[in-house]
């Protein structure tokens, strides 16, 4: 038998993550910073919904020095741009001489991306991505990162990029980079999440924001503070459905959303309508996603509401169908054992 081969070059198995969706149980934006960003008091939770991120370190590849991204499923846009690769990169700058076979810069990487979760759909399926390449090329370049350094690169890369680092629901704070990880949800419950094809960029709706008075709501951040307590000391997937009513209101950017996708209104009217059940909104949107008991209720609204769509009860914003699927809330225990 040969021995291990430590040279991470030599590697023939490439380095897999999936990559979670999240979700804003709540939103509240408590202010505006100096640097135009905004400063939030949100819960964060991890979804079952992931795209799928693989990393090979030289296979296949001799003589190309470049990273490379192929990307299947949901059109994100030219490789280039792609937050994975901006990610790779920035983990190479951080590592420098320190991995497995320096002192010389880390090797290129071939990385391919299955795309399932929507793109600028407030789902941070970008961020997550970016994160999963962060943590994917330092197990493939056999190299480690100061916890500090981890989380400042990550901050860099996109305000939501910590939270998918720490992994787990958690109360996210600052711009985004203040994570404190919320230990005490103990069952997950299913989600619905529909996304209606009509495109809504992060920076408009915090624009439109800023141009409503820029204030958050009391009652968002109380809200917020009040679920991040609860999740820190207990609760089901029972608790968290009851509170389902207070939550989908509590999202500082559903009017300004609602300014730039006017369409958004009555279509979480007639979604709410046709489910029985309060509707919320993730981040700045578009995706409406509304809480049940299982993941098996969860599929079974899904059916409904693809069948509404297509037969015309509920019609949906947008040239094409709503993206519809049910997954459920990871929690921290899961998503160790899923990812
Ligand atoms: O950090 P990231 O590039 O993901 O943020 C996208 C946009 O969202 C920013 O350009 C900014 O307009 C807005 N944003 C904000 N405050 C935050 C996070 C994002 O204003 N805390």
């Amino acid at each position: 038998m040969s021995a291990p081969i430590a040279d991470p070059t030599r590697r023939l198995t490439p380095v897999v993550r999936l990559a979670p969706a999240k979700l804003n149980l709540t939103l509240a934006v408590v202010g505006r910073r100096p640097d135009g960003y905004h400063q939030l008091h949100s819960v964060f939770v991890p979804l079952g919904l992931a795209d799928r991120l693989s990393l090979s370190v030289g296979v296949g590849q001799a003589g190309v020095d470049r990273d490379s991204l192929h990307v299947a499923g949901f059109d994100a846009g030219p490789p280039e741009g792609n937050l994975v690769l901006r990610a790779i990169a920035a983990t190479r700058v951080a590592v420098g001489g320190g991995w497995a076979g320096g002192p010389g810069p880390a090797p290129a990487l071939a990385a391919r991306l299955e795309k399932r979760i929507p793109v600028a759909a407030g789902l941070a399926g970008g961020s997550s991505d970016a994160a999963a390449a962060m943590d994917g090329s330092l197990e493939a370049w056999g190299a480690e990162l100061d916890p500090d350094v981890r989380r400042a690169t990550a901050a860099r890369l996109g305000s939501d990029v910590p939270f998918f680092l720490a992994g787990g629901p958690a109360l996210v704070e600052g711009r985004g980079e203040v994570v404190a990880p919320l230990h005490g949800l103990h069952t997950g419950p299913g989600v619905l999440l529909v996304t209606p094809a009509v495109p809504l960029s992060t920076p408009e709706v915090f624009a439109v924001f800023d141009g409503l008075g820029g204030h958050g709501n009391g009652s968002t951040r109380m809200s917020s503070a009040h679920l991040a307590e609860e999740l820190r000391s207990g609760l089901t997937a029972a608790d968290l459905v009851a509170r389902a009513g207070v939550l989908t209101v509590a999202n500082d950017l559903l009017q300004a959303a609602f300014v730039v996708v006017p369409a958004l209104v009555p279509f979480r009217r007639a979604l709410s309508r046709l489910l029985a059940r309060p509707i919320g909104l993730s981040g700045s949107g578009p995706t409406l996603w509304a809480l049940y008991p299982s993941k098996a209720e969860a599929a079974a609204a899904a059916d409904l509401v693809q069948v509404s769509v297509g037969d015309g009860r509920l019609p949906a914003p947008g040239s094409n169908a709503p993206f519809v699927t049910a997954t459920t809330i990871l929690t921290g225990r899961q998503q160790e054992r899923e990812l």
